[in-house]
């Protein structure tokens, strides 16, 4: 992530760049919790594997989060287009 930080103005595209590095960072850590979760009920350790199972659905929700984030604001903005949620410009200041 540093070198992102290093390489990209502050901005959207950063923003942009950013998220996606943490959800390579979000990917690495479901495909780790997904295996661990699958050897410990092999092994029959049903309580680590339901703890381990917990961890991986935040992983994954925190995934989703990033997508909406990416997808809702972020990604428009770093692509010159408006976001979906802003409302700073158009008719409201039409007073
Ligand atoms: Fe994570």
């Amino acid at each position: 992530m540093r070198k992102i930080i290093d390489e990209l103005d502050e901005g959207p595209v950063l923003d942009a760049a950013l998220i996606g590095a943490a959800q390579k960072v979000e990917h690495y850590e479901i495909a780790a919790y997904g295996t661990l979760t699958s050897m410990l009920k092999a092994m029959g350790e049903i309580q680590a594997a339901d703890l381990m199972a917990q961890t991986l659905k935040e992983e994954k929700d925190t995934d989703e989060l990033l997508t909406q984030l990416a997808e809702s604001e972020v990604n428009p903005a770093a692509l010159g287009k408006r976001p979906a949620n802003d409302q700073t410009k158009g008719s409201r200041g039409a007073a």
